[in-house]
């Protein structure tokens, strides 16, 4: 059985951006964020407050907050590593945060420099210092299907850190095919191993296309329960510590999709397309979704 409603949210501004090499001006950023805004979508990822050494393009987190600080009724949770980010977060006007852990050991530690245990004790603090202040705090799974490194990673590994982050006290838990390299082959074992662990209705999908998987995979979490989907505007991004891996699935993709199976999702995919037409024109390339491409040529 599908869901009568999804909600997607927009990773594009922090996991589309992250990876850029060029510097894109604080101004796009913000101009990008206020299109998405006006394209209906309820929940951006705006930034993240990492350490600008080892991702310098979003260095400018808290100048971004600062130009969508007047933006009412949508939520725009930041990534954080550490409770220095936190701090940094709540400083620059931060209601919502997301935090990031792998479920591959060696992703881990070319992510975020420690092993998941090591990680999942740093967010302990990170999470706690959240709820005292009464931000809901999402957690990132990464890798759930295989790393750049391990190669395929247990759906029962997945199931523990999935289930580590709900008991700390993460609302929602997202579940990254970081390199994209699955097929409803690997993801349905395990979307089941984590189901069985942490209740479905507080599960997120987070796919990449590298492959040409992502609309399979969403289609199947849908069909397994999943209401809420991640996803990028024009396909944007990549990881900077995971090689070879492309972009996000494209929000436009998802969207067309969504409407076609008569999916509700309150968004304006004319809109969404002229802020993918926005981005991908500032970067000085073509949009990764196959919906804008299509729909741009008619
Ligand atoms: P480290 O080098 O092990 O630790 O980094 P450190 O404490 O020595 O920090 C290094 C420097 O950064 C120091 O500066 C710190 O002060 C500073 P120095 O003393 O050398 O001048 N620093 C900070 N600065 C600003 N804000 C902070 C902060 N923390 C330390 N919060 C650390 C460890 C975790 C900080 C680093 O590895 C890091 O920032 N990693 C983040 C990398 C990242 O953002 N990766 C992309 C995430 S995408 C992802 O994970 C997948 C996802 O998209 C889902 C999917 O696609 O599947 C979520
Ligand atoms: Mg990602």
């Amino acid at each position: 059985s599908m869901p009568k409603s999804v909600k997607i949210v927009e990773v594009g501004p922090r996991d589309g951006l992250q990876n850029e090499k060029n510097i894109i001006p604080t101004s796009v950023k913000i101009e990008l964020i206020h299109r998405l805004v006006a394209s209906g979508l309820s929940v951006i990822e705006a930034s993240s407050f990492v350490s600008p050494k080892w991702v310098p393009q979003l260095s400018d987190a808290k100048d971004v907050m600062e130009g969508i600080r007047n933006i009412k009724d949508t939520r725009f949770p930041v990534l954080i590593p550490n409770l220095r980010g936190f701090e940094a977060a709540v400083a620059a006007g931060v209601k919502e945060i997301a935090v990031f852990a792998s479920a591959s050991e060696a992703f881990s530690k070319s992510n975020i420099n420690c092993t998941i245990q090591d990680s999942l004790n740093r967010y302990r603090d990170v999470v706690a210092a959240a709820k005292g202040l009464g931000m809901p705090v999402r957690g990132y799974v990464s890798c759930v299907v295989g790393c750049p490194v391990e190669g395929s990673v247990p759906p029962s590994k997945v199931a523990y850190v999935a289930k580590e982050l709900y008991d700390l006290g993460c609302s929602e838990i997202s579940l990254g095919d970081t390199i994209g390299v699955g097929t409803p082959g690997t993801v349905i074992p395990m979307l089941e191993a984590v189901m069985s662990v942490v209740p479905t209705e507080k599960l997120a999908v987070h796919f990449h296309d590298t492959y040409g998987q992502a609309l399979p995979n969403i289609l199947i979490s849908l069909q397994m329960g999943i209401s809420t989907v991640d996803s990028s505007i024009a396909g944007l991004g990549g990881c900077p510590y995971a090689k070879g891996a492309s972009g996000n699935v494209a929000t436009e993709d998802v969207v067309y999709m969504l409407k076609g199976l008569g999916i509700d999702t309150n968004l304006d995919l004319s809109k969404l397309i002229a802020a993918g037409d926005f981005i991908c024109k500032h970067l000085g390339r073509q949009s990764g979704s196959k919906t804008a491409v299509a729909l741009s040529k008619m």
